[in-house]
């Protein structure tokens, strides 16, 4: 692997600012921010006026804690337009998320957003190690999901020369990879691995291709992963964060040279860490549920959005602003096994730790009588395989997870590709529990 750290000049100036210097910036941002919810969207004025709190009441970014939280049922409630803080009309773009339970989460952007937007993403893929002049293949879906158009904006801000592949079509991903020599990629970790199937199909070596850089996100992934996908291919995995409500990917994003957890771009999106029973804001280094407002945003300001998103915050690295940890998990995903709190990352870890088994796995939970069960569905990793072999293999995950997690579950293994596939975000949890 080459060293991509970039030059520190071509950083933004606040990338590597004072700590004071962020911290004035981000206030002054954020009683902007504020103001403009406030007077502009009618969700914002009710919810602040219920609260017995005013836009300048806010003095200092501890003040911050005293506003209400929005979630995602305050999004819903205000389908699809109720959110907006712009005349429609000055709304250049919308996106959504994919809505599996209900409505839709609608957001929008002005013309500013949206330079705003590919300029954190610029951001992210210089950090990434990515360079004006690249060639940048993006995986991410594009459309309604933010992961494709935002990276694009942000690789042609940044100088690249952008492939727009979209997800699908693996076969035609690694014929374009192939051809047109991409150094970096920009796609979900899961489906990388499907990319990794498809050149050891083609009895390609994957360690030979361009690529010198993956920027991964859209779904949590481990450090195991990342040795993995960096073994398997010869590159730097780093890992990239965002959410649609606070702008899409680009939130957050690792520095190539230390690959320590992912800078948060405070100068646009002010992050905390809350208690998620409680509501109550946690000190830096302490693990909850991370929080955000925008500073910035002109369509669709947000404060203090509940991301359900498990993670700390850690003092900065490689640049001033705050990192994140690795996400964990969503609460949402968290299984609770006989008292036991499991994250499908805890899985993955174990799963990657035993030779023989593929990368890919599922997680299906079952209801028999009032007890819920687990049954973890993995793969080998060689095509001729005897039930013996992958009986082994069950065994030695099944004793993995009940040694180092402390929970028992079944393990099934089987054939090579019985595992599903995504072509984006991958369905870790199958959950055929009967519900009440
Ligand atoms: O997934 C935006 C994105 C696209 C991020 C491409 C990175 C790359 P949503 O579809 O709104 O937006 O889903 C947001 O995905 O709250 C997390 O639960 C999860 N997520 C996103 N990035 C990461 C990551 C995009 N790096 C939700 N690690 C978030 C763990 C992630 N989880």
């Amino acid at each position: 692997m080459r060293d991509l750290t970039p030059d520190r000049s071509t950083l933004d100036p606040i990338e590597i600012a004072s700590r004071d210097e962020i911290a004035a910036l981000q206030l002054k941002r954020l009683k902007w921010s504020l103001a403009h919810a406030y007077e502009n969207v009618p969700h914002y004025k009710a919810a602040f006026d219920e609260a017995g709190i005013h836009p300048d009441d806010l003095t200092d970014l501890s003040d911050l804690a005293k506003f209400p939280f929005t979630t995602k049922a305050d999004l819903r409630d205000n389908y699809p337009f109720g959110m907006f803080a712009v005349p429609r009309e000055k709304v250049n773009r919308i996106h959504a998320s994919s809505g599996t339970t209900g409505k839709p989460t609608v957001v929008g952007y002005t013309k500013n957003d949206i330079d705003m937007w590919a300029e954190v993403v610029a951001r992210s893929l210089r950090a990434s190690g990515t360079k004006s002049g690249d060639i940048v293949h993006v995986a991410y879906g594009y459309g309604l999901f933010t992961g494709g158009l935002g990276a694009h904006y942000g690789a042609e801000k940044l100088g690249c020369t952008v492939v727009p592949i979209s997800g699908g079509m693996t076969n035609r991903q690694v014929t374009l990879i192939e051809d047109f020599q991409p150094t970096t990629i920009l796609v979900t970790p899961s489906y990388m691995l499907n990319i990794l199937d498809e050149y050891h199909k083609r009895g390609i070596d994957p360690r030979s291709c361009s690529l010198e850089v993956g920027i991964f996100g859209a779904e949590p992934w481990t450090d195991a992963m990342r040795k993995q996908i960096e073994d398997a291919f010869d590159i730097h995995a780093v890992d990239i964060y965002g959410l649609s409500e606070v702008i899409g990917p680009g939130v957050a994003n690792e520095c190539v040279e230390t690959k320590d957890g992912l800078h948060i771009w405070e100068d646009h999106f002010y992050p905390e860490i809350i208690d998620p029973e409680t509501g109550e804001v946690l000190p830096d280094g302490e693990e909850g549920e991370l929080v955000f407002t925008s500073l910035t945003k002109e369509a669709f300001p947000i404060v203090r959005y509940r991301t359900r998103d498990l993670t700390r915050l850690l003092p900065g690295t490689a640049r001033s602003m705050r990192r994140m940890e690795k996400v964990t998990g969503r609460s949402d995903d968290m299984i609770i096994l006989r008292g036991v709190n499991v994250f499908p990352t805890q899985i993955e870890e174990q799963l990657l730790a035993v030779e023989g088994l593929a990368p890919h796995f599922q997680i299906e939970l079952t209801n028999d009588g009032r007890m819920d069960s687990m049954a973890v569905q993995a793969e080998i990793a060689r095509a001729d395989s005897s039930e013996d072999e992958r009986d082994a293999l069950g065994h030695a995950l099944r004793s993995r997870i009940k040694n180092v997690i402390g929970i028992s579950c079944a393990v099934r293994v089987s054939d090579m590709g019985s595992v599903a596939r995504s072509e984006g975000k991958a369905a870790r949890i199958v959950d055929r529990r009967e519900k009440d």
